[in-house]
């Protein structure tokens, strides 16, 4: 199985990028878990887009096509997506071959407030519902106060925490598990 991880962050401390390492260790050995670089991903443009779309862009959307699953960890910018990671879905989602239309997605969150992104979790469902991606429904992992459950390594220190992501990461991989047996033929051949 392989997973590709996004950071909604591209601060070089980020929380959320602590927490996608704590994805990562979660995960069972056998799960291959690379993160996405989108950094250098350009402003989205649909003039730029008829010319085809940039290198960049074209090797994420293959990573995602390819991808047995993705798992998004993203800090709540003014209660909603960062519009960095919102502009890198755009361009993922354009072209009749959408990389995301019934890819199963996990989502979490973390923030220095008391809500752990709450909010944007419900504007990146939504939007993942119009690509009609397969996101994982439940657990819902929040983490909030992030400055208080890691230490300066970038290791989680909150039993709470690891618990919840462990079990969110066992749902999601029988999610994915599921999803990649609908995809086989069945084997009366119906
Ligand atoms: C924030 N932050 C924030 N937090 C929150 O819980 N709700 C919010 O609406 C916002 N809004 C917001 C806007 C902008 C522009 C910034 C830069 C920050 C605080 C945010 O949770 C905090 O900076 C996190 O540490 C960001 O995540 P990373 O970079 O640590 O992954």
């Amino acid at each position: 199985m392989n997973l590709l991880g996004f950071c909604g962050s591209l601060r070089k401390n980020s929380y959320n990028r602590m927490l996608l390492n704590l994805v990562r260790a979660s995960l069972p050995d056998n799960v291959d878990f690379q993160e996405i670089d989108w950094r250098e991903v350009p402003p989205f443009d649909a003039d730029l887009l008829a010319q085809g779309f940039p290198p960049l862009v074209s090797r994420i959307r293959e990573q995602v096509r390819r991808a047995d699953g993705v798992v998004i960890a993203t800090p709540e910018y003014n209660f909603s997506i960062p519009g960095m990671l919102k502009n890198s879905i755009d361009w993922i989602s354009r072209g009749d071959d959408q990389p995301f239309a019934h890819k199963p997605v996990a989502i979490l969150s973390a923030s220095t407030g008391q809500l752990g992104g709450a909010r944007v979790q419900y504007d990146l469902r939504r939007a993942m519902l119009f690509m009609h991606a397969d996101v994982l429904v439940k657990p819902e992992v929040f983490v909030g106060q992030a400055q208080q459950k890691f230490d300066a390594r970038g290791a989680c220190t909150d039993t709470m925490t690891r618990t919840f992501v462990k079990a969110q990461m066992d749902a999601f991989v029988a999610h994915v598990r599921k999803a990649k047996a609908a995809l086989l033929p069945s084997a009366s051949g119906g």
